[in-house]
């Protein structure tokens, strides 16, 4: 019982049809004991809701790939559309000789919408300078702008909407000068560069400012005459997230710089979230990594264990489809569970990552997520993840799926990004 914690809980209640939200502090268990998960079945990917068994590639294919990526739609993320008509991009920039010479960087701005007074979503990208042809490169959104993930003084500071944080500086919703940088801890780009990839990231907030409500990012792009926020199996922020890098890959298509076949997209956390779904649902991207993205990303809801569907869905409303409220402390009724978002990405390269302190993302329920994956990566005569228990710290395994569980606290460390790069070379050989 000493690990089972209480934190508070805001319910919203609306005042009839006034729309006046009130919040009503309640509580959500929050169980950090082991013995204490529940007994919990998952749902096997392989088997189909009639019940019949998948045993090849074709089928999983042709009926439970699609079958599991409606319930991930309808239940857990909400439908995703396509890019709108009128997309374009602008090269705003181009440095060949960035970073002291190490790095071409460029700064892409997508009219989401082609419209200039349309929203926007800036990329900004770093290539090795030194290697001939089209670089693999990793795509990851960021949570500040992209002027924080570095120090230099060329790159554009976001416009957008930004989440005040005293540490950093920023009032009134605004980044300035004094952001750049402070966020460059979590983006190894020397390493990245050196070991002959590129970087490309996005401000999240380009696509949907982080915040409940669904007035303003692209959401209101796709209303219909009349509608004022997306329906209960419709799009939160995480499929907005997601759709945003999807619409960053329709770039990177384009730029003879870069090799779209050799695109990894990366995230952390709630980006973790949003990387998987994108991976989950666009197959253009050939590597997919999760950084600590816990519940709703790579760790089993059923488990329930640190974060739970309740405290997602309470806590950050706007994040999932409206249905996914109806699994609150009913995790045994979902119809399908992590692992099989994990499965949906097969048979391309995937790399879950767990940190030691980061209890309230499950590093148990990331790795028995990614054991419980392996199954379809074997119908495709791929290894899957190399391991059957979860492995000691800082002791990487690698096989199709990669698992590591590092020391320290829910960030992106210098040690995670070695490990994405030593895993991508399997697969890119830059
Ligand atoms: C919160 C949230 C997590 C999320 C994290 C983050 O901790 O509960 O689900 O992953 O924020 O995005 O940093």
């Amino acid at each position: 019982m000493d690990y089972v914690k209480q934190i508070g809980r805001v319910a919203v209640v609306l005042v009839m049809g006034i729309g006046v939200a009130l919040p009503v502090m309640g509580q959500i268990n929050t169980n950090y004991d082991e013995s204490a998960v529940p007994v919990y079945q998952l749902p096997d990917p392989l088997v189909s809701r009639s019940g019949a068994r998948v045993k090849d590639v074709e089928t999983w294919e042709r009926v439970r790939r699609p079958e599991l990526l409606q319930l991930f739609s309808e239940q857990v993320y909400g439908s995703m559309p396509g890019k709108l008509e009128g997309l374009r991009f602008r090269v705003r920039s181009v440095d060949r000789e960035a970073l002291g010479g190490k790095a071409i960087r460029k700064e892409v701005t997508a009219y989401l919408n082609g419209k200039d007074d349309g929203p926007k979503m800036d990329m900004l990208i770093y290539l090795p300078a030194d290697k001939p042809g089209p670089a693999p490169v990793f795509l990851g959104m960021n949570f500040y702008g992209n002027q924080t993930i570095i120090d230099d003084p060329g790159v554009t500071i976001t416009r957008s909407w930004v989440a005040n944080n005293e540490e950093f500086g920023i009032t009134n919703n605004k980044a300035g000068e004094n952001t750049r940088g402070v966020r460059k801890h979590r983006w190894a780009v020397d390493r990245i560069l050196e070991r002959g990839y590129g970087l490309v990231t996005i401000y999240y907030g380009d696509l949907d400012p982080d915040f409940d409500d669904f007035d303003n990012g692209v959401h209101p792009l796709f209303y219909k005459e009349g509608q004022v926020r997306p329906a209960a199996g419709e799009w939160g922020a995480i499929g907005a997230w997601a759709w945003g890098l999807s619409r960053a890959m329709d770039y990177l298509e384009q730029d003879a710089d870069i090799d779209a076949s050799r695109v990894a997209v990366m995230g952390h956390s709630r980006l973790g979230k949003a990387a998987l779904w994108a991976g989950a649902t666009d197959p253009r991207f050939a590597l997919v990594i999760s950084n600590n993205s816990g519940a709703g990303g790579a760790a089993l809801s059923k488990r329930i264990f640190g974060e739970t569907v309740a405290h997602l869905t309470t806590r950050f409303p706007h994040w999932f489809a409206g249905n996914f409220r109806q699994y609150n402390d009913r995790e045994n009724e979902l119809p399908v569970d992590q692992h099989e978002l994990l499965a949906l990405i097969a048979p391309r390269p995937l790399y879950v990552a767990s940190a030691v302190e980061d209890r309230w993302a499950d590093p148990e329920g990331e790795f028995l997520s990614a054991l419980n994956a392996t199954p379809v990566y074997r119908l495709y005569g791929k290894e899957g993840l190399p391991a059957e228990a979860m492995p000691e710290i800082e002791q990487p395994v690698m096989g199709t799926i990669g698992y590591h569980i590092r020391r320290g606290k829910h960030d992106v460390t210098a040690y995670d990004w070695e490990r994405y790069m030593d895993f991508a070379d399997r697969f890119f050989k830059p």
